[in-house]
């Protein structure tokens, strides 16, 4: 490998770059400097046709996210793209793994393109709230076509190599190793001794159907409220198709400077990098050896079993589901099935893979039958005495070294590994459901869990495409304990004379995916009602669970039996506001001497937001979680935050931890309730001047 991460050489008439910038070849200031150095050297030497290719494992992904927040430098990305597609001679350029990003904006303004196979092509600015800031909104509708580059520029996603090629953004297929099939496919090219062919020169072909662009940007305005990014995206897809490439890149960039600026695309990157933070564990060495897992069993084939064992065998690893009776195994494997199927009709698997994964599926009522597997996850009753009794089993049944991880939503994993005599092969697996969909799963570190099997289970989680939170042990781990603190909100806040309509609106208003009400009536309200009986508390004897606790009482359930907080209508589901909820609130906080006043919107985001606030930071001073972007991350994933505030600790840090301890301090006055006293973690940090970003231990 060179020292520089451009290197520039001759073979014949042939000028080579090679890009080798590790790991993903991002557009740093040296890669771009030393392109326009290569091209300084080439323009003058005897080369007839250059060949831009890189090292590694990628094309290069992308401009250098960690360059965004801080000041320019130069040269800019979209002078370099300009020397390339203005260059004298042909400019050729081969990718393989993702080109995405800047890297496609670069290649795009490249005469020719070719690609390995399993090459991917994007642009995925949006995700960061960005836009494509290198010519991408003008150059790939040239390419492509209007609607093909709208729907890659807004949606994000990466389209395949064949797509590419046959959708115009690639001239040439590559076979075998890349660099002798790159140069190869070079060579031809110098001996056709073919022209420059710069992009921008193109014109965009019209749409298909004369009104595509106008519904498009109706469509945009709806599914991105409270982003900027989608609606230029729009608007310089639709100028390409009128305005000369000097004046589109111009807007281009305005608008890219534009969102670069905007508080949605800073909370968007701290996402990017939390999410891939979560897998650095500060106190265990990233190298320590893991624990092959090579099967898997789970126990219990109800919601979450059935989800986890899809989660397996979608990753290529056997699985054993055990049951305690043939017909619920039955009914667990007829679920996995029509799970599958529903996926197929969809179009997000084949047939075929399908049918390969649902045979590495097992089912049995025998423990005996899991002995020799590397993992098991127990996903049966949320009941401490049943899980120890399955724990007891697996110590007895499973062979040493296999990690026994649990699936507990609330239990103490303590308690659980106590029941076995290997309480260092004991975890805790929290999925979310639907457990094969839902991306985030908190790997629950008791008192005694090894080492190395938090590591493995840390890697095994992005094995199956999760994305892993490393938590410890308290009454709902990281996520679950702080969505009490704001379902408790909702419940008084209604008591105090909201409505169920009001509260949820303001929270989807603010960008929440569904108000807390709505997704208890998701969820079902009889799962809250039984874990509060089995807790011992008694119906109707708390005043944050009296309404919930009644409603179950009347039969109201939520969606599932057509009622709970709202009626939902039986031909569309849609819900509707019910005056005999209403009613029913007036009564309780009369009983319960609740004053009911008039309540602001702003008031109902401010209680429901700064209680998570409030207890991520209790979470976070205990130790419960390594770092706020952590608990960022399990809320965006599992709980429906906005991803664009940046999950509740970075929303925090953007309202400023003086504002938020004053604000805490004023509900706590309002309330009369201590849950506001602000955490200890908060008035430090308020007091030092410090953000919890400090904590994140990124620059
Ligand atoms: N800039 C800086 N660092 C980057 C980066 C980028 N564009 N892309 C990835 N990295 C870093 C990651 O943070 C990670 O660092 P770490 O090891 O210290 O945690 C490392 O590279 C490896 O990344 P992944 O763990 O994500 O590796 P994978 O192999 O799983 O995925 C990938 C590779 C598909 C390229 C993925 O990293 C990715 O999607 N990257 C971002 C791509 C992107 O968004 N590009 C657009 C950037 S914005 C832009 O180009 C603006 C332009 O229009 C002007
Ligand atoms: P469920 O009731 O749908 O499934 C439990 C299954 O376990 C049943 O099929 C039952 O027959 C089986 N089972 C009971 N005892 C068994 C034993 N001794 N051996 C083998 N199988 C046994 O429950 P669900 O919802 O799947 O929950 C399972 C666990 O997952 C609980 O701990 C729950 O708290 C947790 N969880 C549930 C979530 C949800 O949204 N449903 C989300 C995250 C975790």
């Amino acid at each position: 490998m060179s020292n520089t991460p451009v290197d520039y050489a001759l073979d014949n008439t042939l000028g080579i770059i090679r890009v080798d910038n590790p790991p993903v070849n991002a557009l740093s200031q040296p890669v771009r400097e030393g392109i326009i150095r290569a091209l300084e050297q080439a323009r003058t030497d005897h080369s007839e046709l250059l060949l831009l290719l890189c090292a590694g494992r990628t094309f290069i992904a992308g401009a250098d996210i960690t360059e965004f927040g801080k000041p320019p430098q130069a040269p800019s990305l979209p002078d370099v793209i300009a020397a390339l597609e203005s260059f004298p001679k042909p400019v050729a350029v081969a990718l393989h793994g993702t080109a995405l990003g800047g890297g496609l904006e670069l290649a795009m303004a490249c005469h020719y393109r070719a690609a390995l196979p399993d090459a991917r092509l994007g642009l995925p600015e949006v995700k960061l709230g960005l836009l494509p800031g290198a010519g991408g909104t003008q150059r790939l509708p040239r390419l492509v076509g209007p609607e093909l580059a709208l729907e890659m520029i807004t949606g994000g996603a990466p389209i395949r190599a064949p797509q590419a090629l046959a959708a115009g953004l690639l001239d040439h297929m590559l076979e075998g190793e890349l660099e002798p099939a790159a140069v190869q496919w070079a060579q031809n090219l110098l001996a056709q001794a073919v022209p420059v062919r710069p992009t921008g020169e193109r014109p965009v072909p019209p749409p298909a159907e004369a009104d595509f662009l106008a519904r498009h940007r109706q469509q945009t305005a709806r599914k991105f409220r409270g982003q900027p990014a989608p609606g230029y995206i729009a608007e310089l897809v639709e100028l390409a198709l009128s305005a000369s490439l000097e004046d589109g890149l111009a807007r281009e960039r305005e608008c890219f400077l534009a969102c670069k600026a905007s508080p949605q695309s800073a909370a968007l990157r701290h996402v990017f990098f939390a999410e891939r933070a979560t897998s650095k564990l500060p106190d265990i060495p990233a190298d320590t050896p893991l624990r092959a897992v090579r099967s898997a069993a789970v126990i219990g084939a109800g919601t979450m079993g059935g989800g986890i064992a899809m989660c397996f065998a979608s990753a290529g690893i056997p699985v054993t589901l055990v049951e305690t009776r043939q017909d619920y195994l039955d009914n667990g494997l007829e679920k996995i099935r029509q799970n599958y199927a529903n996926s197929v009709k969809r179009g997000r698997f084949t047939a075929e893979a399908v049918a390969g994964w649902l045979a590495t599926i097992r089912g049995t009522l025998d423990y005996g039958d899991i002995a020799d597997v590397d993992l098991v996850i127990e996903a049966v009753f949320e009941n401490m005495a049943v899980k120890q009794e399955v724990f007891r089993k697996l110590d007895a049944s499973c062979k040493p070294g296999c990690i026994l991880a649990t699936n507990t939503s609330y239990l103490d994993v303590n308690a659980i590994a106590g029941a076995t005599g290997r309480p260092a092969d004991v975890i805790g697996a929290h999925f979310f459901s639907p457990a094969n969909v839902m991306k985030l799963l908190e790997v629950v570190r008791a008192e005694k869990t090894a080492d190395d099997v938090v590591q493995t289970f840390m890697k095994l989680a992005r094995t199956i495409g999760k994305i892993p939170v490393a938590v410890g042990v308290c009454h709902g781990f990281v996520g679950n304990r702080m969505l009490q603190a704001y379902g408790r909100q909702a419940q008084l806040l209604l008591l105090e004379g909201a409505t169920p309509t009001q509260v949820d609106q303001a929270m989807e208003s603010w960008g929440m995916a569904m108000g807390p009400l709505a997704v208890g009536d998701l969820a079902g309200l009889d799962i809250g009602y039984r874990s509060r009986r089995d807790q011992g508390i008694e119906s109707r004897s708390v005043l944050e669970s009296a309404l919930a606790d009644t409603l179950v009482e009347m039969e109201r359930l939520g969606q599932k039996s057509g009622a709970g907080y709202y009626r939902y209508d039986p031909a569309t589901r849609a819900r509707q506001a019910d005056p005999d909820v209403e009613q029913l609130l007036r009564e309780i906080a009369a009983q319960w001497q609740v004053p009911q006043r008039e309540i602001k919107d702003e008031e109902i985001v401010d209680r429901l937001i700064l209680a998570l606030v409030n207890e991520g930071a209790a979470i976070l001073q205990e130790g419960i979680a390594a770092r706020p972007s952590d608990v960022d991350i399990v809320y965006i994933n599992g709980y429906g935050f906005p991803s664009w505030r940046g999950g509740p600790m970075f929303h925090a840090d953007s309202l400023g931890l003086d504002a938020v301890v004053t604000r805490l301090e004023e509900l706590r006055e309002l309330t009369g309730d201590d849950c506001w006293e602000p955490a200890p973690l908060l008035r430090k940090l308020a007091a030092e001047g410090n953000g919890l970003e400090s904590l994140n231990g990124r620059g």
